[in-house]
């Protein structure tokens, strides 16, 4: 049920309003990280999207006085974030990315991978030469081979996600940014259904979240999906697959680009001597690796049998 402050009316101004949920974030112990880093850019973003005005709202604006109605749907918005710990994203149905806006629901991890920053920097210096094929594995929203295919206008792209719910969502997001020329969605468990393909690029953000770990993260985090996040004790499941398998995949020339996160210390435990490179963002982030095919062959080569697949 919506809690209406009882001086509803002494909330005249967008700024006022901006004000009061920031206040109503911080005393609720609200937890940020989807877009946002603190409870007056939380409330900014979700005061601006409810009106339906710019988030670069010239500042004269903040001070417009509000009709009652406006004042009421904000305050509800507001409410719905205290009430139901739902990441803004999920209760605006839209998340940036790569300065693109992507459609996203509970079914889809909230796009947030440092993997926007290569792609914005055309992958460089990791790719010689821009890539014809690309395939973002554990595609989510679709939104870094969607982004990818805006980037790169030669390429085709294939995007592959086991979760049917999510290749909906990843349906519409190609059809959104007018990109189903040179997209493909496969449905199915990693590599399975790309069978006989060949990319110069894969990239991907798979779950790397150990189990423990993700049993103990904040309620925002909880509304995504445990697939998308969670992958094992060590959360690297689905990573060693990823390198267990991509060398089939990969053209002679090509190159795997893959996220794992906070999990470094679990990765470093698991993978030992990995021969991949550790880009470093300007715009904050990292746990993302870049290794061309042949140093992964070389390194797979080094692996007991063991260590290349499961734990
Ligand atoms: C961390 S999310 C990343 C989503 C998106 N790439 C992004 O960066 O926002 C991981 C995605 O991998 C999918 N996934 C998990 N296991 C998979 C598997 N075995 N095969 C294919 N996709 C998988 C999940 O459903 C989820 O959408």
């Amino acid at each position: 049920m919506t809690h209406f402050p009882e001086d509803l009316q002494a909330l005249r101004t967008v700024r006022d309003l901006v004000r009061w949920g920031a206040s109503e974030f911080l005393r609720a112990g609200l937890v940020f990280g989807h877009g946002t880093d603190n409870a007056l850019d939380e409330a900014f973003h979700l005061v601006l999207w409810r009106l339906r005005l710019p988030l670069d709202l010239p500042a004269v604006y903040l001070e417009a006085n509000l009709a009652d109605s406006e004042r009421r749907a904000v305050v509800e918005l507001l409410n719905a974030r205290v009430q139901t710990r739902k990441p803004a994203a999920y209760l605006t149905g839209e998340a940036w990315f790569c300065g693109l806006a992507f459609e996203v629901n509970e079914h889809v991890l909230i796009p947030r991978s440092p993997i926007g920053e290569m792609i914005g920097d055309e992958f460089r210096p990791w790719l010689a030469t821009p890539p014809r094929r690309i395939l973002d594995l554990c595609s989510g929203s679709g939104c870094i081979g969607i982004a990818c295919a805006l980037v790169f206008p030669e390429a085709q792209i294939d995007l592959a996600e086991i979760d049917q719910r999510a290749l909906a969502v990843i349906e519409r997001n190609v059809r959104r940014h007018g990109v189903a020329d040179r997209v493909s969605v496969a449905a199915g468990d990693l590599f399975a259904p790309l069978h006989g393909q060949r990319y110069d690029l894969i990239v991907s953000n798979p779950p790397y979240v150990p189990l423990a770990e993700w049993a103990a993260l904040a309620a925002e985090y909880q509304h995504e999906p445990r697939l998308a996040l969670e992958a094992g004790d060590d959360g690297m499941d689905v990573v060693a697959r990823i390198l267990s398998e991509a060398t089939a995949y990969l053209e002679d020339e090509g190159t795997l680009v893959c996220e794992i996160g906070g999990s470094q210390d679990e990765f470093d435990a698991r993978f030992p001597k990995f021969p991949g490179a550790w880009p470093e963002f300007a715009h904050g982030g990292d746990g993302v690796f870049a290794i061309s095919r042949k140093d992964l062959q070389a390194w797979l080569g080094t692996q007991s049998p063991r260590k290349k697949g499961k734990k």
